[in-house]
């Protein structure tokens, strides 16, 4: 079975409550009546608008079933602004900061997780990454014994074909400029994100414009450090740095790097930073045509995720089923 019909389908035993902060946007609305409809997921909206149900009459939707918070009505609104106030005290907030901040839709949202009304928050379809993040790292905050929020973004190659691959690339979305520690914990949570949704027992390539040693910069070596802590810190097979072809041809890892582990077959690759992530993952789903799934947030003690705001109905719907996965 192909990985989104497969993640699809175990979401269904997992029978997740999943909250859309953004029942603005009507692929958001189309992505309840679908989760709901397809027994996929429970959808939960968040609205403040009194038309919100003439909306979704002239949609020709059903989200009967489906219940609509809002802030102004909402019975234990008080309790979250006092739950955001004393999580962010060092911050030196007012009590008036912390209820503006609630009644913002991606905050509110986020609060319903932290306080197990639901089980993950979906969010990101008219809402820029830094704005879905902020709540999440201010209210969820990281797991135990995680520094470093980060993502992996799935690219199916050949979806839904017999030949179907799939390469994680991170972090595309989060971390703009992580230290050699850092990048090393963006590794191996990419792993362990790919070894649970893939379940393929993952390969790590550090990538670098340099294959071991052939140029000699301080990005590179920043990359040469990140493998060895990867290698110290865990069991996951990993090898760096290395350039992009030496990580995922065979013939080409053959002659720049014939003794690496991965021989040519990475399929989870770490950038050095987020503007080579970015564009990278940009250029092979725009150009190569691959299927990009994600970016999956990892990190957090709780689970949410973005949405790319060109996502379509069908990405909110394999998103959210992801984040029913992960809960
Ligand atoms: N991991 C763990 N903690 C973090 C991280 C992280 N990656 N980033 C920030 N934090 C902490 C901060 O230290 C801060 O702690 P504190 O306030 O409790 O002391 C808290 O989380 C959040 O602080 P803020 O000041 O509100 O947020 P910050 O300015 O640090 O920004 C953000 C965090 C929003 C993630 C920023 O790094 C960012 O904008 N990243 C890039 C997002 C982006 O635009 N991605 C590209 C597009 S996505 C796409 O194309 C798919």
């Amino acid at each position: 079975m192909d990985l989104l019909t497969s993640i699809r389908e175990e979401a269904k035993e997992k029978n997740g409550k999943i909250v859309l902060p953004e029942s603005n946007d009507e692929r958001v609305l189309e992505a309840a009546f679908k989760l709901k409809k397809k027994n996929i997921a429970t959808p939960i909206l968040v609205s403040d608008d009194n038309n919100i149900n003439d909306k979704i009459r002239t949609m020709n939707i059903n989200l009967d079933d489906v219940p609509i918070y809002s802030p102004d009505d909402f019975n234990g609104f008080d309790d979250f602004i006092e739950t955001y106030y004393q999580k962010r005290q060092h911050k030196d907030i007012t009590k008036e900061e912390a209820e503006t901040r609630m009644r913002d839709r991606n905050f509110f949202g986020t609060m319903l997780v932290e306080k197990g009304l639901a089980d993950g928050c979906l969010s990101g379809a008219d809402t820029p990454t830094g704005e879905v993040l902020r709540p999440a790292l201010h209210i969820l905050g990281t797991a135990e014994g995680v520094q470093t929020v980060s993502s992996d973004m799935l690219m199916i190659i050949n979806p839904q074909q017999e030949n179907e691959k799939v390469i994680s690339f991170a972090d595309c979305a989060v971390m703009p400029d992580p230290d050699e520690k850092q990048v090393a914990e963006i590794a191996m949570a990419t792993a362990q994100t790919h070894q649970t949704l893939v379940q393929e027992k993952p390969k790590i390539a550090m990538l670098s414009f340099s294959t071991k040693g052939s140029a000699k910069h301080e990005k590179a070596t920043k990359m040469q450090k990140a493998t060895e802590i990867v290698r110290e810190e865990s069991d996951f097979c990993v090898d760096g740095e290395l350039q992009a072809d030496a990580a995922i041809d065979k013939t080409v890892a053959q002659k720049k790097a014939p003794e690496s582990p991965l021989k040519g077959e990475a399929n989870v690759l770490i950038f050095p930073e987020l503007q080579a992530g970015n564009i990278g993952y940009k250029l092979v789903q725009r150009i190569g045509g691959v299927e990009a799934v994600g970016p999956i947030i990892q990190g957090l003690s709780k689970p949410m995720n973005d949405l790319s705001r060109g996502c379509s109905v069908d990405d909110i719907i394999n998103v959210a089923a992801i984040l029913c996965n992960l809960k």
